[in-house]
């Protein structure tokens, strides 16, 4: 088949040295994967509160907004449930013979070994510890995956342990040896099916019918390309720093976050930060200084006890937008896309301080942003999404290297770069606990956030099941 080169279209970025190079081809070598961002499964979750080594006993509306995918693997095909994660880097399932299935039904969404002719055992040598420190271990092996029409060979790691997701990893592996198995994104290049390691991630926000944190969206990744009619505006893009040369997370350098509801309130205290743009985190973590001056211009109550801010549910009608801006340009989200469910005047916030831990733009986030992770040039390119039907096309993301000037770090100096996404520790007591309207919401949290999580640290660990991987190898 013929492939035809009709136009380079290159997006500079603000210092004009960093881009996309974006290829426009009667057939694109693109790979789509369909996405749903939902409250976590409630399957699972009654699976979550069974007899396991930790019982859970967390309630439906704190596992708002993961990004789920199914994949079928195996000979023949079992389809499991994923979930997506842009911050680790292995395609990891777990086991119907696993710790945790001992204790549980998992008679589907796990992967059974052993129904499988074509899974191959490479070595017994897995283990991560992904944030949150849940430790996924058991064995490497070779296994075909079924994707958009297109069948992969693929290096899978299966969790026997006690930890219970499948979770498909687009990120990087840090510290890559010669046995690192092959990512899935590297693999689809290897076999030709897209031209650079690189994807594009959006929520189609048009099948909405509620705003807020607990309604279900529908999305697309686009390995190997970009369409150009869901986002506004150019491609902004901007290099993903390393640390001692070894990249970990796909970070970007936020500059301010601005509250916009008729008058503008800006939040720069704390920041820049970089922070992770990361799927398998739902709440989105700020700086300590942001999130207090957001929490007293919008009179929230920070719940100690169950770990998130308490709002008032009438702030989800109101036009109230959050901005958040990268050097030189915004992706702007409307305030009750943190706002989650609730009871009464009682509604759970969704952004939360990172504390001493690295800040998070999580899934609520992402969906008002359409986000080209370019794992080969180390780059992350975003624009507003857009959620109008509109013309567009999709363009191939083409293999050459772009320059990057070095403008970027040496314009802002910040101190560290992120390499895991970790879990606050202890019972944090966040400032923001004295305001007037506070205190309301604090004297009728005995019965309205009776829905909330409860104080212990499990809570906050299922409610982020998963988060990024911490140690790989
Ligand atoms: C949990 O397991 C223990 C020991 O296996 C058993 O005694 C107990 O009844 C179980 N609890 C529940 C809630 O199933
Ligand atoms: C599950 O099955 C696999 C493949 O047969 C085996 O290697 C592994 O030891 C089993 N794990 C457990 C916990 O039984
Ligand atoms: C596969 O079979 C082996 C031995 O026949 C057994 O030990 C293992 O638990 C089985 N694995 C699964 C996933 O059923
Ligand atoms: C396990 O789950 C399957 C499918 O979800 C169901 O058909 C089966 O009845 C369940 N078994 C038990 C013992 O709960
Ligand atoms: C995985 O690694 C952790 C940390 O090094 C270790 O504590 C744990 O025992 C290992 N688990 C397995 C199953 O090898
Ligand atoms: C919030 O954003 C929407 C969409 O961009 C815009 O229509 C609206 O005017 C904004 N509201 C405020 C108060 O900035
Ligand atoms: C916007 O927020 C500020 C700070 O909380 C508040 O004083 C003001 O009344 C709000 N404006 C509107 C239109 O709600």
């Amino acid at each position: 088949m013929a492939f035809k080169l009709l136009l380079l279209l290159t997006f500079l970025a603000w210092d004009r040295a960093r881009a996309l190079s974006l290829h426009q081809r009667d057939v694109p070598a693109v790979v789509k994967l369909p996405i749903t961002r939902r409250a976590y499964n409630p399957t699972r979750l009654e699976k979550r509160t069974s007899n396991v080594s930790t019982s859970f006993d967390v309630p439906y509306p704190y596992f708002d907004a993961l990004i789920y995918s199914n994949l079928a693997i195996g000979t023949p095909p079992q389809t499991i449930l994923f979930e997506v994660d842009t911050s680790s880097g292995y395609l990891e399932t777990t086991a119907t013979n696993s710790t945790w299935c001992t204790f549980s039904n998992c008679s589907s969404e796990f992967f059974n070994v052993n129904a499988s002719s074509t899974y191959k055992f490479a070595n017994g040598n897995f283990n991560a510890t992904y944030t949150w420190n849940d430790v996924y271990a058991g064995d490497f092996g070779n296994e075909v995956v079924f994707v958009d029409g297109v069948t992969l060979d693929v290096d899978l790691a299966v969790n026997y342990g006690p930890e219970p997701n499948s979770i498909l990893g687009l990120g990087y592996i840090p510290g890559k040896t010669s046995d690192t198995p092959a990512t899935i994104l590297q693999t689809l290049v290897n076999s030709g099916h897209i031209k650079s390691a690189a994807y594009s991630l959006w929520m189609d926000g048009s099948t909405q019918t509620d705003t807020g944190t607990d309604s279900e969206l529908e999305g697309v990744i686009l390995f190997g390309g970009v369409d150009t009619a869901k986002y506004n505006g150019d491609l902004h893009t901007m290099s993903i720093p390393a640390s001692n040369g070894i990249h970990y997370l796909p970070v970007v350098l936020v500059t301010e976050v601005t509250l916009q509801n008729g008058t503008s309130s800006s939040q720069t205290s704390g920041l820049p930060a970089y922070m992770a743009l990361d799927s398998i985190v739902s709440m989105t973590f700020l700086p300590n200084n942001v999130v207090e001056g957001l929490y007293q211009d919008l009179n929230v109550w920070w719940d100690s006890g169950s770990q998130v801010g308490i709002i008032d549910c009438a702030l989800k009608q109101k036009d109230y937008n959050i901005t958040f801006t990268f050097i030189d340009f915004s992706i702007t989200s409307p305030l009750s896309d943190f706002i989650g469910l609730g009871s009464g005047e009682i509604c759970e916030f969704h952004i939360v301080p990172s504390f001493s831990e690295a800040s998070v733009l999580g899934a609520t986030f992402m969906r008002s942003a359409y986000v080209v992770y370019d794992l080969s040039n180390n780059e992350i390119s975003m624009a507003q999404a857009n959620f109008d039907e509109s013309e567009g096309q999709v363009l191939e993301i083409g293999s050459g290297a772009s320059s990057i000037s070095g403008i970027f770090e040496t314009a802002i100096a910040v101190a560290t770069v992120p390499t895991a996404v970790v879990s606050p520790t202890g019972n944090w007591v966040f400032p923001v606990e004295s305001t007037s309207s506070a205190s309301t919401f604090a004297t009728s949290t005995s019965t309205g956030v009776a829905a909330a999580p409860t104080a212990n640290s499990n809570s906050v660990m299922v409610g982020l099941a998963g988060v990024g991987l911490l140690i790989a190898l």
